[in-house]
């Protein structure tokens, strides 16, 4: 008998992207062939995002598009995982509207899938079967990555942050860290496979441990993962600034394999909105903290994400998070439109902030920022950067792409056999998103 064929759409944050290599990894033991197409797929599966509602939206939309896939090919299986899943609401809609959907299932219990698929097949009855919080036993599952020289590697679940924006923490759970032994061997594995970088994952990092009830830190883990042979970049995501410690800025300084890369969202740099959105720290706090990374290590690249429009945000509000974005001097930025999250705190204040203004505001981010990760990519001008060769342009078969340890893209001709190989490239070009050069 042919294999049957599966689909997977992700959609949000690199926390999905992992566990959609996990799901991966589950149906390829099934028997499964990946495809990338809808229309011969066997089994197309969505896993979705709530953090912003374009990315709910696009599901809506996607499910809608495949009523008629569906009617045309009723052994057609359907199934919604991801964040949204883990919220009433969002499955009660896709109950009543979409009732093609045949399997509802949510972020901690993707181990179970195999069963939920027998089980629909079996009864050919819709199946929703959510967890709340429990996330250990997907320890068991491995992931089918996407590449072969770098991983995500999960240390810790959840948030207990209630940024008051945020979903996260009422979708993905409480805070919890992996044990150390656990990531470490992961880790090892990794390392004795071949592969050659990872990127170490949580809503958090920087509060790495805190559950583990023993005296253990980030920057001890990062320590420990150093010293692994085979590895040789470190990356990690994402990490919160009221708890990027003293400790921890030494440890990106003094280990060699850890990227000279950070991302640190700051949210807005007006003080009244920080506090607003709960996320503990000033303007100058988070100022003081980028001169005392930058001081340890002057290469670094720093990005952030930022939010417009929050509720109550003034002009004068507004002002201050471009006055913080011309002092830092970001290397790249995720921005976004404040989009109302039903059950967080800040979807009840009063004061929102008309569509209108949100969007010239944010256009006025886009003008004030762009300029700036221009000036910084300006840096690598003829320099020769270490990259890690990751795939074939798509728009050319001749020119790979790579990225620098600071996490630059980085485009150059050369042959698709040096895919997951170091390579030293002279940069010759520069532009805001992209550095151009040859290999030397
Ligand atoms: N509206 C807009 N952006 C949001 N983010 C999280 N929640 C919202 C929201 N309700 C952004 C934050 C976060 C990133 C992952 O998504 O900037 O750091
Ligand atoms: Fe959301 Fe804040 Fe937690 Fe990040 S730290 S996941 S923004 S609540």
């Amino acid at each position: 008998m042919k294999n049957k064929k599966y689909t997977i759409v992700t959609y949000g944050c690199q926390m999905n992207e992992h566990d959609s290599e996990k799901i991966s990894w589950l149906l390829e033991k099934m028997g499964y062939e990946w495809t990338d197409n809808k229309k011969e797929s066997d089994l197309i599966i969505y896993n979705t995002c709530l953090v912003r509602e374009n990315a709910e939206l696009r599901v809506y939309g996607q499910l809608g598009a495949l009523k008629n896939l569906k009617r045309r090919k009723p052994d057609l299986v359907i199934a919604v995982c991801g964040c949204m899943m883990q919220r009433e609401e969002a499955r009660n809609v896709i109950l009543s509207k979409y009732k093609h959907v045949d399997i509802i299932f949510g972020t901690s219990n993707i181990h179970k899938l195999p069963q939920l698929i027998n089980r629909y097949e079996q009864t050919g009855k819709t199946v929703v079967d959510i967890v709340e919080d429990d996330r250990e036993t997907i320890e068991e599952v491995e992931a089918n990555r996407k590449y072969s020289f770098k991983a995500f590697v999960n240390i810790m679940y959840g948030c207990n942050n209630f940024c008051t924006y945020c979903i996260v923490p009422y979708t993905r759970g409480r805070e919890k860290s992996r044990e150390p032994e656990h990531i470490l061997k992961e880790i090892q594995e990794l390392g004795e496979k071949g592969y050659k970088e990872i990127t170490l994952l949580g809503q958090n990092v920087n509060s790495y441990g805190k559950t583990l009830g023993y005296d253990y830190s980030f920057a001890k883990l990062l320590r420990e993962v150093n010293k692994i042979d085979g590895i040789e970049r470190i990356r990690f995501m994402t990490s919160h600034p009221k708890d990027l410690s003293d400790e921890l800025i030494k440890a990106i300084s003094e280990l060699d394999k850890v990227c000279e890369q950070l991302h640190l969202p700051v949210q807005s740099g007006s003080n009244r909105v920080l506090k607003a959105m709960n996320r503990k720290y000033t303007k100058e706090d988070y100022i003081l903290l980028i001169e005392k990374i930058t001081k340890a290590v002057p290469n670094i690249a720093i990005s952030t994400d930022i939010i417009v429009g929050f509720p109550g945000e003034t002009e004068e509000d507004f002002n201050e998070t471009l006055d913080l974005i011309k002092k830092v001097k970001y290397d790249s930025a995720f921005t976004f439109l404040y989009s109302i999250r039903e059950g967080t705190v800040a979807a009840n204040m009063k004061n929102q902030v008309p569509n209108r203004i949100k969007h010239e505001r944010f256009q006025r981010l886009l003008d004030t920022i762009y300029p700036i990760f221009y000036e910084q990519n300006l840096k690598y001008m003829n320099k020769v950067v270490e990259v890690l060769v990751e795939e074939v342009s798509k728009n050319n078969d001749n020119v790979l792409t790579g990225r620098t340890r600071t996490g630059k893209l980085v485009h150059f001709e050369g042959d698709k056999s040096l895919i997951g190989k170091l390579v030293n490239v002279k940069i010759t070009t520069v532009k805001s998103f992209t550095l151009e050069g040859y290999i030397i």
